[in-house]
């Protein structure tokens, strides 16, 4: 039985999933289709207005990766060499040690390691995922504005929260929910109260790690982080996006089917240069590997998860040699040009994280969010996972 974020949310899309405005294909078989998501996405967000939450959570402050503990420097120390990125802070706690990397502009990135079993487990096995049971992009934290006030509305709702109380210190107040049982992610909420945006809680104390910067020029050119991209279940499309758009403010924007692949990209916006919340699934569900194409795979071999975050890159092409030169191995070469706007490559997962970089460079006044040619290649090259 799946514990869901808000039990209310999930009948909804528990009752259209079994009604008859589910789209078949000819055999009768499950087939994503955007109108009722459409539709849904419509209602949420009229109903962020009615009940109060515009305007209450902000953009994203950062992403908290959770590794295994002997694992935890080396994903540090990758971040460092692959990224803009730079170390700012490291602290721990009785149950978590912390590093915190910044970079100009950019939500932070959190990679902790705990002592203790966490929230996140999968409900299924995940042949290529289970030997790192603690690993994965586990939380996306996003500013907040009058918590109290969000989380009383939320309560009212139904949602669910990991704690009945906000973790407090002088610099901020937090809180978090419970996974999602569409995307495995958890959503918190920071609210800061000063302008120092320490995230050390009250026991927490300052470690040294032992990673180092390395001095490459070319790293400067690896800054904000774009978006990210989670992969879910075909079934659990829309009503992971919902639940993403009920919980934050951001708003269902468009979808790219990659028929070819059975793979849908779903993006999320809040505001044009924000962080954008991308969902991937199969058109389909998941068959076998070799005909539910690389989206369904990966799901099958994962498990419902982050798979990417996309870091904005300038000057792509030096860039993208110079962490050849450096070892990092790709899924593919740099795809799409300058004319198209757009030019973009997947790294090989971390060994540490399970995710992968993307690099993306978004040239001039280039309006769309993604190409559908470089979609495609991209979604192609996730088959070698
Ligand atoms: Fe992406």
């Amino acid at each position: 039985m799946r514990k869901h974020i808000c039990p209310q949310l999930a009948s909804v899309f528990e009752h259209l999933t079994t009604s008859s405005q589910v789209t078949t294909d000819s055999a009768g078989g499950f087939v994503n289709s955007d109108s009722a998501l459409l539709e849904q996405a419509e209602a949420v967000q009229q109903q962020r207005v009615e009940l109060g939450l515009e305007g209450l959570v902000g953009n994203l402050a950062c992403v908290v990766i959770n590794t295994e503990r002997d694992r935890q420097d080396a994903a540090v120390q990758e971040l460092l060499d692959g990224t803009g990125f730079h170390l700012t802070a490291a602290f721990e706690n009785e149950q978590l040690r912390t590093a915190v990397l910044a970079a100009d502009g950019s939500p932070n990135i959190l990679v902790q390691s705990r002592t203790t079993d966490g929230p996140f487990h999968s409900e299924t096995p995940c042949p290529k995922a289970d030997h790192l049971p603690n690993t994965r992009l586990e939380t996306f934290v996003f500013e907040a504005m009058d918590l109290q006030r969000y989380v009383a509305i939320q309560r009212d709702q139904g949602v669910r929260f990991l704690t009945n109380d906000f973790i407090e210190t002088e610099h901020f107040r937090f809180i978090q929910t419970i996974p999602s049982s569409f995307s495995q992610i958890s959503y918190g909420y920071i609210e800061w109260k000063t302008g120092v945006h320490n995230y050390a809680s009250c026991e927490s104390r300052p470690i040294e790690l032992t990673c180092v910067k390395r001095d490459n020029p070319m790293l400067t050119n690896i800054g904000v982080l774009d978006h990210t991209a989670t992969r879910v279940e075909a079934r659990d499309r829309d009503a992971a996006i919902v639940e993403f758009m009920m919980l934050t403010n951001h708003n269902f924007k468009f979808s790219v089917y990659v028929k070819q692949f059975n793979s849908i990209t779903n993006v999320a916006r809040r505001a044009e240069g924000d962080f954008a919340m991308v969902f991937t699934s199969g058109i389909r569900p998941y068959i076998d590997d070799t005909q539910s194409g690389p989206t369904e795979k990966f799901i099958h071999n994962y498990g419902p998860r982050v798979h990417h975050m996309a870091f904005r890159t300038e000057a792509i092409e030096t860039t993208y040699e110079s962490l050849v030169d450096g070892g990092m191995e790709f899924l593919i070469g740099l795809v799409g040009d300058e004319a198209e706007g757009l030019r973009q490559t997947f790294s090989k997962p971390s060994p540490n994280t399970l995710l992968v970089n993307e690099y993306i460079h978004r040239y001039g006044d280039f309006d769309g969010f993604f190409t559908a040619g470089n979609v495609t290649l991209l979604t192609g090259a996730t088959d070698k996972q």
